[in-house]
């Protein structure tokens, strides 16, 4: 029939099988070839990436980072400039030489760390031989977590963010944990603060944490060391550090001297992305995911409406921040955060976001990770990662985590991916409609929810959905980052990948597997989308450069053999 016909011209791509090897593969007609990694020269003074030791300390600040997560793409002029996160180091293999327990040894070994995550901008350019970054231009830039950082927003200044280097309260230092992004309509980049809890400790090891500390999974033991050496990241000797991380940072990928600026008003959490969309009255709404099993999902509107070429700099300063309740009968608010709603003042709900959250009565969701908005269609996407403990234990401090609504299953391996459709077409609205897009699962070894939701099969199975963007035709791509020992409860899943969705049959096709150990995270499209580049996150192989190379986290450039757009 047409309307099948239809259906079949929705997905411009064969599905592929899953994989297991060490490789990416994409369906016939397609190639990929790598664009950039960790460790490339951004500029022609970098020190030349060593195969055996990997980056030199000399070079750490002047080349691609590592571990890439989200990112966009910008047109700036003729030249396309793309932003990209480094979510965190691999320790093994950027301190060789440490202790096993991936724990910096010595000054330089944190530092060496802390310079090889954050951001990188980079101008790419295709030739005869592909996409390549262009090395030594002006739009080159490494963001670290030392980098000086504006705060702005209503907790500028507030005692909660003076800090030993800024009694102020008024700048940060440097940005932490990177993951997802976000773009903003006037062209800039939005980066988010996920799991900086890990980079701070206490020398002193009886430090009673606070209330605030424990919610934030601030610990005693710092995972990476660096207190030992620096103390910024000392909980007992500098408390209010930590609160200068775990925010959406805004930077203007098109000015390299410009300072980036941490945006308060989007609050403060383990943030996974930013996803933008402008009302129908032209206010700013902003979708952001806390990845925390049992924690929130928000989203921010603003006061003053977008003007094309108008003045955009407090947009994202001036407006409201919501978080999400679920009601069972597929209706949904979002609970606005107020000093009348949380018996809360201004600054302590954007820097403790996750407790004013609580206090207002929203749901508690499994791990909400990418947020997608349909450019076509008045509708969102979260993607819900899984939640080991739903209905088991809640996060440290966090509230009760009932089974039901979006959050169907205990015990939640597979994830899901719940959809939501604002009251009248508009994103700014306080009310909404939801549904589940897709529950994962394995048809193959269970027969109840554990299945799956209709739209999974046998043949296109996968867990842990967490990258997700739409693409201009509205097709949803979803990223995984999940279980690939292809064992168990998911064999038959293999190494984690990237499938297309439709969503108004809410078919799923796999397009793409990563190599063994790699999450597939981060996507954005050439300006003319005849490429398409994905991210390849700790792969635990030697790729891509086979043999008995390290694994080198990577950009690929994906493209049609018939020239034809990607998305
Ligand atoms: Fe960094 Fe929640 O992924
Ligand atoms: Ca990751
Ligand atoms: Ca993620
Ligand atoms: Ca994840």
């Amino acid at each position: 029939t047409s309307a099948q016909a239809q259906q079949v011209t929705r997905f411009a791509f064969k599905p592929i099988l899953i994989a297991t090897d060490d490789t990416v593969r994409v369906p016939e007609g397609y190639s990929w070839k790598p664009v950039i990694k960790w460790g490339d020269a951004l500029f022609a003074d970098a020190e030349p990436f060593d195969p055996a030791n990997g980056v030199s300390f000399a070079a750490s600040e002047r080349v691609f980072g590592e571990n890439t997560d989200g990112m966009e793409l910008f047109v700036v002029g003729n030249k396309q400039v793309i932003a990209i996160n480094h979510e965190y180091a691999n320790t093994k293999i950027n301190l060789p030489n440490t202790h096993a327990d991936g724990v910096a040894d010595s000054a330089e070994d944190a530092q060496l760390l802390r310079n090889l995550q954050g951001v990188t901008v980079m101008e790419v350019a295709e030739t005869d031989s592909g996409w390549s970054v262009v090395v030594d231009s002006p739009f080159n830039r490494r963001i670290t977590q030392d980098t000086e950082i504006q705060m702005s927003g209503p907790a500028t200044g507030s005692d909660l963010l003076k800090t030993v280097s800024d009694p102020t309260g008024m700048t940060a230092r440097g940005t932490m944990n990177n993951c997802g992004s976000g773009k903003t309509p006037w062209g800039t980049y939005l980066t988010c603060e996920e799991n900086f809890n890990g980079y701070f400790g206490s020398t002193d090891a009886n430090l009673e944490r606070t209330t605030e500390q424990v919610r934030y999974g601030l610990n005693v033991e710092g995972r990476y060391g660096y207190e030992k050496f620096d103390d910024r990241f000392d909980l007992s000797k500098d408390p209010n550090e930590p609160n200068t991380q775990g925010w959406v940072v805004e930077i203007d990928p098109s000015d390299p001297d410009s300072t980036p600026v941490k945006r308060t008003a989007l609050g403060r959490f383990k943030h996974e992305n930013a996803a933008c969309v402008i009302a129908p009255d032209g206010r700013v709404v902003v979708y952001l995911g806390d990845d925390e099993r049992s924690e929130f999902l928000y989203k921010y509107v603003s006061n003053e409406v977008y003007v094309p070429g108008g003045d955009t700099s407090t947009l994202l300063d001036n407006g409201t921040l919501y978080a999400a309740k679920f009601l069972e009968d597929g209706s949904g608010q979002w609970l606005p955060l107020t000093p009348e709603t949380t018996e809360m003042a201004e600054d302590e709900i954007l820097v403790f976001s996750r407790i004013a959250a609580s206090k207002a009565g929203a749901t508690t969701m499994d791990r909400p990770e990418w947020v997608a908005v349909s450019p076509i269609a008045a509708e969102a996407y979260c993607a819900l990662t899984n939640n080991s403990k739903r209905g088991v234990e809640p996060n440290a401090g966090g509230d009760e985590t009932p089974v039901g609504g979006p959050n169907p299953r205990a015990e939640n391996g597979y994830g899901q991916i719940v959809r939501w459709r604002p009251a009248e077409e508009n994103h700014a609205s306080p009310d909404f409609t939801w549904d589940l897009y897709v529950m994962a699962g394995n048809p193959t070894k269970h027969d109840d929810d554990y299945a799956g939701s209709r739209n999974i099969t046998a043949g296109n199975m996968f867990n842990s959905p967490d990258g997700m963007i739409i693409d201009s035709t509205g097709m949803i791509w979803i990223q995984t980052d999940g279980d690939d020992s292809n064992e168990g409860d998911f064999e038959g899943q293999g190494n984690n990948q990237m499938l297309v969705g439709d969503p108004s049959t809410g078919k799923i096709q796999r397009f793409l597997t990563g190599p063994f150990g790699c999450e597939v995270t981060g996507l954005c499209w050439s300006a003319d989308k005849r490429t398409m580049f994905v991210g390849i996150q700790h792969p635990d192989a030697p790729f891509p450069d086979g043999e008995d190379s390290l694994p080198r986290s990577t950009i690929v450039a994906i493209t049609r053999e018939d020239g034809a757009q990607i998305g």
